[in-house]
């Protein structure tokens, strides 16, 4: 057997074995630690500022366990922590960062194989980033979600009632002390957000991808059961230490495929088409926006879970999670696909089933037939923009009209609510400027509120456009991560208030209906957009960020580099 990886660090007898070994000796690990056993790193994204993961110094411990059980030495290592519900401008600006020090943290220090705990929205993707950019033996324990939020008598879900009470409260008709009460009810325990938004999400892609245990998406973080699921994940990594099974091995294009169908299947948020494109691009896996529709379009959206549907992850996991998801769909995945447990799909999920047919619908009963992403294609969106089927209006699939432009955000929020402004519900919004270099960051407001005056109406949807995301947990008739994006002068950029936006779902098309001349004469009197800030990380990530198509990873961290490192320290 080859030498282990950290025992280049900590074996023999030379001056550098002697000071890795006697400073870890700090941490109280006798003599025996640094015998040849598996080293395991975990990456742990706590921070009070991640409220989702206020839980993982207690989770932790039981990797820790499960680590030592197998004979392993559990390492535990902080590495920037991407809260969705305070980092701004948006978290998803530091996806690509955190993936850098995540990259970097396993590969410079003494670690056979690496536990990345995962939970709030983007940390998913940027521990898997990193750790894939990295290919040491990986495997990925998630927080779990909150419990189902409830209030005056009902559930609800996390994000996905915050625009309905937001947008109640504009309205007139909630109260602020109602609007306080509901705050406390939606988040009432540890854990991630609840319904099927970005974090479930990708928690069910890395069980999708074979990255994680079955099982992992859907117990609740104060469930006993996850703190089981991250002790064994603690045993596991050892083993695949010993055999050395990597992501590498793990994540090819079947993987990618099984992925992109069980978001389909489970009405997933639309988010993970980015972070998708962007682990694939860390290990060469051929991946492309248009695998999407190819891979998604067929895929009956089956899990009854809001933003699409009525429940929520406590129902989904009683219902029987994810390998009762692949189960109900089957048919449509690459069962030999293999995964962190050794085994392929086939074998995780033969013993799965489906506990209640109300959550998890038999696939007549599905609740749309057509799930997935749809990507559309056009004179607005050259290189495509993307739409969730199941989270819009079926009567706005197919729709004409004229569009009312906001700039950028700022002047969105400056002039939606002006009794003045000329918009009816036949109208498309189209915001531009807050892709992934104009925000920057691409931010998560793809799903503008309507104007007052139409909600007052009685409005609730209307097709909306624009190069920036929107939030796994949001819903609505909204074009998303138009590209190439305003701010580097796609064809968003160009257009004005008064033209004709034509969307067709089903014929997957986004046409803007002005002539060629007229564009290419507007085209002469654009000029990009002042950059936020310059310098800094911010000017870094504006520089060398790819477009949305390309998963918005930054140029420089496309592929996997490998976790050699040939130098010593000192
Ligand atoms: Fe962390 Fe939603 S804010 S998962
Ligand atoms: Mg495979």
């Amino acid at each position: 057997m080859t030498k282990r990886r950290s025992q280049h660090w900590f074996g023999g007898l030379g001056k550098d074995a002697f000071i890795h070994r006697s400073w870890m000796k700090n941490n109280g690990l006798p003599d025996d630690a640094f015998d040849g056993r598996p080293v395991i790193g975990i990456c742990n994204t706590f921070s009070e500022f991640t409220p989702c993961h206020v839980h993982f110094r207690g989770l932790v411990e039981h990797i820790k366990a499960g680590v030592l059980e197998a004979g392993g030495l559990p390492l535990e290592f902080p590495v920037f922590s991407c809260g969705e519900s305070n980092l701004r401008p948006t978290a998803m600006l530091f996806r690509n960062l955190a993936s850098m020090d995540v990259e970097e943290a396993i590969r410079g220090n003494p670690m056979d194989g690496v536990v990345l705990m995962a939970g709030c929205d983007k940390t998913t993707p940027s521990l898997v980033m990193g750790a894939a950019s990295c290919d040491l033996p990986a495997i990925v324990i998630s927080g779990g979600p909150m419990l189902n939020g409830r209030f005056q008598g009902r559930e609800i879900g996390s994000g996905t009632d915050v625009w309905k009470f937001s947008e109640d409260v504009r309205a007139g008709v909630m109260s602020a002390q109602d609007f306080a009460s509901a705050e406390s009810a939606m988040s009432r325990s540890p854990g991630h957000c609840m319904t099927m938004g970005t974090a479930a999400t990708m928690a069910s892609m890395v069980e999708a991808l074979g990255l994680a245990l079955p099982g992992n998406a859907a117990y609740p973080a104060v469930d006993a059961r996850r703190s089981r699921i991250a002790r064994m994940t603690g045993r596991r990594i050892v083993e695949m230490v010993n055999e050395d099974l990597r992501p590498s091995a793990i994540l090819d294009k079947q993987a990618f495929a099984n992925a992109i169908r069980v978001n389909g299947a489970i009405g997933g948020s639309t988010n993970a088409v980015v972070h998708l494109l962007a682990i694939a691009g860390r290990v060469g896996a051929e991946l492309s926006l248009d695998d999407w529709d190819r891979y998604g379009r067929d895929v009956p959206t089956i899990l009854d879970l809001m933003p699409s549907g009525r429940f929520l992850m406590e129902d989904f996991c009683y219902a029987g999670g994810i390998p009762a998801v692949m189960k109900e769909i089957a048919d449509l995945l690459d069962l030999d696909a293999l995964t962190v447990t050794g085994k392929s799909v086939r074998n995780n999920i033969a013993d799965a089933r489906n506990y209640n047919p109300e959550v998890i619908r038999p696939r007549d009963k599905a609740l749309t037939p057509h799930g997935g992403i749809a990507v559309l294609r056009g004179n607005l969106a050259p290189a495509g923009a993307i739409i969730k089927p199941s989270a819009a209006s079926p009567a706005l699939m197919r729709h004409r009209g004229r569009a009312v432009v906001f700039e950028d955000i700022d002047d969105y929020r400056a002039r939606i609510d002006d009794p003045g402004l000329d918009i009816d519900e036949t109208s498309v919004m189209v915001l531009k400027n807050c892709g992934p270099k104009g925000y920057p960051g691409m931010a998560e407001v793809g799903n503008m509120a309507l104007p007052r005056k139409l909600l007052q109406k009685g409005v609730r949807d209307m097709v909306r456009i624009s190069d920036a995301r929107m939030s796994g947990t949001a819903f609505g008739t909204v074009v998303l991560h138009a590209a190439p994006e305003a701010a580097v002068g796609g064809p968003l950029a160009l257009v004005r208030s008064g033209d004709i936006v034509e969307l067709d779902v089903e014929a997957r098309r986004l046409h803007l209906e002005v002539s060629e001349e007229e564009l290419a004469r507007r085209r002469q009197s654009w000029r990009p957009p002042e950059p936020a800030m310059r310098g800094g990380y911010q000017g870094l990530y504006v520089d060398h960020v790819l477009q949305a198509d390309r998963g918005a990873d930054l140029d420089f961290l496309v592929g996997s580099r490998g976790h050699a490192v040939p130098r010593e320290s000192h």
